[in-house]
């Protein structure tokens, strides 16, 4: 196992020190379970205020499940979802939106993994036909599987079409606060306009927390027993909470996204700068993706973490993490030249 930072993934960073001081901290004595505790209350009516949510926020313990409760929130049992392919619930769920919400996907390929309303447009021929399965929610991530963030007009934009065309609009916000940091603008901005959405505490510096937020009153009825039904109402809820309180203080989970893109920035102009390297997505989260030689990826590979994430197009994804270092991001990127020149030798 290599000692150097990985580009693998946001996921394979360790956790933040407030946060693990915050669950040493939450570790005093008994505390009523399910979510019954204080520190629950506390996270949960913080979050609301951050986002302005009038419907409420829901503590679960991973990505996908605050996926699954999103949309088991918003459809109906014979209504589909639009997304783009390149959506983690198309691509990295393990079938989990099908086989447990019983829903069908409509995807749509998306150019830097944004959706717009002319795309998802195109999924509606189908409605009232029976035989189609019918759309009910559009799925968007923010920030994007590719590394992309939507603007807060390009949301506003897919909001008012979702909302003109009885259409409900989920945010997989696993990388929210990425996207809040590229585009300078509060959760309750980033939120306008969505019905439902995720905010990811598990990327940015918790060990595994996220947080389902429901904008709109009304829709959160059916909350609380899909969430037990879905085994993400965790008993020991404090030490989810604990690591959402320490994101949430001072707006650490800024400063750590504020960071991962920094580095991620400095990763792609170095490498962008390296002959036979090309950046093939704007950078403006915590992702890289490159387009390299196949020679020059298995150099890379021998000494460093990542993934190819298109091995036909020879292409790469480079993420950073709230702890990676401008000297972790200097020491690979000495290594993406020296290997991209021997790489050229033949
Ligand atoms: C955009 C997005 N959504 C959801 C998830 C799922 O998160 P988890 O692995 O915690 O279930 C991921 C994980 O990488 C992700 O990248």
């Amino acid at each position: 196992m290599t000692q150097r930072k990985s580009f693998g993934s946001d996921n394979h960073a360790g956790a933040h020190p407030a946060v693990l001081r915050a669950i040493v901290e939450a570790n005093s004595g008994d505390a009523v379970a399910y979510g019954a505790d204080d520190w629950t209350a506390r996270v949960t009516e913080g979050l609301r205020g951050a986002f302005r949510a009038e419907g409420g926020a829901f503590l679960v313990l991973n990505g996908g499940g605050a996926n699954i409760l999103g949309l088991s929130i918003l459809l109906r049992r014979h209504e589909a979802v639009i997304c783009a392919d390149s959506a983690h619930i198309n691509t990295d769920e393990s079938g989990a939106a099908e086989r447990l919400v019983g829903t069908k996907l409509l995807t749509v390929p998306a150019a830097d993994g944004k959706l717009t309303p002319e795309l998802i447009a195109g999924q509606l021929s189908g409605r009232g036909d029976e035989h189609r399965a019918q759309p009910g929610v559009v799925a968007i991530t923010q920030s994007t599987e590719l590394g992309t963030c939507y603007t807060l007009a390009e949301i506003r934009k897919v909001a008012d079409f979702c909302h003109a065309n009885s259409l409900r609009l989920f945010l997989d916000g696993a990388r929210l606060a990425n996207a809040a940091a590229f585009l300078g603008c509060s959760l309750a901005e980033l939120a306008e306009g969505v019905d439902v959405l995720s905010f990811g505490g598990t990327k940015n510096g918790a060990i595994g927390a996220e947080a389902l937020i429901v904008m709109r009153s009304g829709l959160e009825a059916d909350a609380p027993y899909l969430r037990k039904q879905q085994t993400q109402l965790t008993s020991k809820m404090r030490f989810v909470a604990a690591q959402f309180g320490a994101l949430l203080q001072d707006d650490l989970w800024h400063a750590n996204a504020a960071h991962a893109n920094a580095m991620a920035r400095r990763l792609a102009d170095g490498a962008g700068a390296v002959a036979g390297v090309e950046i093939v997505h704007p950078v403006q989260a915590n992702a890289v993706f490159a387009r390299l030689s196949a020679r020059h990826i298995e150099a890379l590979r021998r000494d460093w973490v990542f993934y190819p994430w298109d091995e036909r197009e020879s292409v790469v994804r480079w993420m950073t993490a709230f702890d990676t270092t401008e000297s972790d991001v200097d020491t690979f990127l000495a290594d993406i030249r020296k290997s991209a020149e021997v790489s050229r030798v033949t």
